[in-house]
């Protein structure tokens, strides 16, 4: 990371120090898994490891149903699409079933997010939004970061 300063339109400030080795990055918050049965696959995970879910939601805002298995301080996130308008749907129609993004923990998701665009990033999400277990959310578009689709996630 090449100083910290940034200048974001005519605002320039400094940001505190980030942490060591992985800078804005602080720890994986999970991998995020799309599939065709969600019921299926935790059984599946709980069959052969005997790793059970520790959180089930609907994310409307993405048209999903999730399934989270805690994996020591990260999550397995199972997901699959219940609507047709879902983006993930239409990301499953090209790719079929497997690894569909992965999710950093950040201290902000903000500050994050504007850094990144600042340095030039795509992103889907302009501003973060609220995601599951009510962490604060934003994506960056995989066109720039070399096919992988990076979620920024904020407990
Ligand atoms: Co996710």
């Amino acid at each position: 990371m090449s100083g910290l300063e940034h200048t974001h339109g005519d605002i320039t400030h400094t940001h505190d120090a980030p942490a060591e080795g992985a800078g804005y990055l602080t720890e994986i918050d999970h991998i995020g898994l799309a599939v065709n049965d969600i019921e299926a696959t935790t059984s599946w995970y709980e069959k052969m490891f005997g790793a059970k879910v520790a959180h089930q939601e609907r994310i409307e805002s993405d048209g999903v149903e999730e399934a989270l298995i805690k994996v020591a301080d990260s999550y397995l996130q199972i997901l699959t699409p219940y609507a047709d308008t879902s983006p993930l749907k239409k990301w499953m129609d090209r790719n079929g079933e497997g690894i569909h993004h992965v999710g950093y923990r950040v201290n902000s998701t903000e500050e994050v997010l504007e850094h990144c665009k600042s340095e030039g990033a795509r992103v889907v999400d302009e501003h973060p939004r609220t995601g599951s277990r009510g962490t604060t959310v934003a994506f960056l578009h995989p066109k720039s970061s070399f096919g992988a689709l990076i979620e920024l996630v904020q407990e």
